[in-house]
Formats: structure tokens, sequence, C-alpha cells
């Protein structure tokens, strides 16, 4: 089968398609045959070295989602799964293949009508988005922000807070026609980078969500209401200056939180249940994941040099032939 490895941590060219033996279903586990995988953020901070600490070794299959069809079952797994259509998370790695193995706790049934190419688009950013919400003990009526939103966690959050009844879906993007589609997603107001560019926009919120981190984020605590709460599910701009809690502190009688979140906390069974309601929301036209564009798995050099171009919106999904 075919896969893209990471042969050479930093630029996209260290990608390479190669010729690989189509993995076996281990014990619980269950091979699929990929239509769709999604390219994601995680994946160009791996491939670009950002994430060396973690271990990642030479060889790596990037790759943290995907859509297909179940083939094959290994020992002890449930052969009623073969031939069912499924989405299935893959961890920090695997999905940029033609087949994979995964265990079958982590497929879940693709409810009729949606797509392989939408379900990733969706996928894993939808779980983020619901329980980091949650994380900042979001209730209806309160506004929100969402730091970086053009990404396929912002997208998600904007059209989960604005369902869920927020009274302000604010973002903040770079670019104007980005900011017209997050509107057509829920989003009532469009800001700059730095949180400027709309005069009607509220000057404080009570939930921030922001998936930027970096340099940057110490004057976002500033436009907390009081008791509001922000919560960094993301770090695109890498880590924030080390004294950014001063913030926190000079604002000591507002009563301000700061948390980070990582789904990788949320016990599985709930995750499951959340992703199964999504992608039956989403399969009812009620949820949307955004697409940028579909490239062959082969173009995956392409597809990240576009991500590191900053000119995705939302997510490029890579098609495969696996089956
Ligand atoms: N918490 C979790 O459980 C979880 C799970 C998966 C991934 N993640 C993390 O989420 C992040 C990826 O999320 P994503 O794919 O939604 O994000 P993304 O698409 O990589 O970035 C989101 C947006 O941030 C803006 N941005 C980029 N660089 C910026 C900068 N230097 N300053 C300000 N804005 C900037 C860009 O929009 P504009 O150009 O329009 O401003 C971009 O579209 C990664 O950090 C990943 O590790 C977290």
């Amino acid at each position: 089968m075919k896969a893209v490895v990471i042969q050479e941590f930093g630029p996209p060219e260290g990608m390479e398609v190669v010729e690989l033996p189509a993995p076996v279903p281990g014990e619980g586990q269950a091979l699929v045959a990929v239509e769709a995988t999604g390219v994601a953020g995680a994946d160009v901070l791996i491939r670009s070295g950002a994430l060396a600490a973690y271990g990642f070794k030479p060889g790596h299959i990037p790759g943290g989602e995907i859509a297909g069809t179940v083939t094959a079952v290994g020992p002890g797994a449930d052969p009623a799964w073969v031939g069912r259509r499924v989405w299935a998370a893959t961890g920090v790695g695997g999905g940029y293949a033609e087949q994979v193995a995964v265990p079958v706790t982590a497929l879940h049934h693709l409810p009729g009508g949606l797509d392989a190419v939408d379900a990733v688009a969706l996928g894993g950013a939808g779980v983020v988005a619901h329980f980091g919400l949650r994380h900042a003990r979001f209730a209806p009526g309160e506004s929100v922000l969402v730091r970086g939103a053009a990404g396929s966690l912002g997208i998600m959050t904007v059209q989960l807070a604005a369902r869920q009844g927020a009274s302000v879906v604010a973002v903040t993007t770079s670019s104007r026609e980005r900011g017209e589609r997050l509107r057509g997603l829920g989003a009532t107001h469009v800001l700059d980078r730095s949180g400027g560019g709309d005069p009607d926009a509220p000057g404080t919120y009570d939930v921030i969500i922001d998936v930027v981190a970096g340099p940057g984020l110490p004057a976002f605590l500033t436009r907390l209401n009081p008791n509001g709460r922000m919560v960094v599910v993301g770090t695109v701009a890498g880590p924030p200056p080390a004294d950014f809690g001063m913030e926190l502190l000079t604002a000591f009688q507002r009563s301000l939180s700061f948390a980070t979140f990582s789904a990788a906390t949320v016990p599985e069974g709930e995750r499951r249940e959340v992703t199964a309601q999504q992608l039956a929301a989403a399969s009812r036209g009620e949820l949307a994941g955004v697409v940028h564009g579909v490239l062959p798995l082969e173009r995956a050099v392409e597809a990240h040099r576009a991500m590191d171009a900053g000119e995705v919106f939302g997510r490029i999904v890579l098609t495969a032939a696996g089956s």
C-alpha cells in the first residue's frame, strides 16, 4: 500500500510517498481501507519538528483521523464491522496511508449520507470544540471570543457556541474573506489578529477559546469580563511569554480564570458519545466541517505547503484508494 512518511523533520519536502506492506489487524483491531484522511495543524507541528521532544522518529506516518471501509478484523474483534463505512481517530499518526489498522474501540459508524471527506473535515475537531467550551463552563447567553477561528478547531467552536446560545460569537482572523465565511457559520463579530477592527464588538468577553497562545496571549487576558474564563486549546503561535500569569494577578479583583484543555483528558465513553452525536448532526446538515480542498494522498507535500503558508480555511482532505 501507499503511505506518506516523514523521512526528515522540517519543511514539507521531508515527506515522501512510499510503498509499505499493508498492516495486519492485531487483537481487537480492524483494518480500514482509507477513503479520506484529514490534514491537521498537529500533523504540521509534528512534521516541522516542533514536537521533537515527544520522540517522533523518521518513518513516522502523519495523520490523526480517517474515514473509509472496514475490510478485515483481527482476533477478538466483532466481524460484523467488516464492510461498514467508518470514521476513526488514529492518534498522533498513521492516517496518511491507504490502509490503517485501528482498535475497533476507535471506530464510529458513518451515518448514511455523510461523505468520508466531510466526516474527516468535522471529525476530531468537533470533540475538542465541544469539551473546550464545557471546560470553559460556557453557558447560554454568555459572550464568546474564538481566537484563531479560521482553523478546524475554531470553525467547530464558532458553530457550537452559536448553536448553544451564545449572545456574541466574536472571532479573530487575518482575512476579511475568512471572516465573512465565519459569519456564515455563526460569528457575530470579526476581529483582526490583535483583537481590533470592529468598533461594534464588545470590549470584553465571558469566555475566550484560544487556539493561538504565543506572545499575543496576555493582551487577550485583559479582554475577559469579571469571572471570565480563557481556555487555551492550541498553541499555533507557540508558547506565551513566561510571565503571562501576571495579567491575571494584576486583575486579581476581577476573578479571572486561565486553563488549558486537551481532549486527551476526556473519558473515552464521553468522547465517543459526542463524536457519534456530531457525525449524526453533520449527516442532518446541522453541523458543517469546512473542506478547504481535496488532494490525493500523493500530494501531501502540497497540502502541507498550503498549511505552512497559512492559506487554509477549514481542512485539507487527502483521498486514498485503499479499498
Ligand atoms: N486541545 C486539544 O485537544 C487539541 C486537539 C488537536 C489539536 N490541538 C492543537 O490545535 C492547534 C491546531 O488547531 P487548528 O488546526 O484549528 O489551527 P490552525 O488552523 O493551525 O490555526 C488556526 C488559525 O490561527 C491563525 N493563526 C495562525 N498563526 C497565527 C499567529 N501567529 N498569530 C495569530 N493567529 C494565527 C490562523 O488564522 P488567520 O490567518 O485567519 O488569523 C489559523 O487559521 C495545534 O496547536 C494543535 O496542537 C489541540
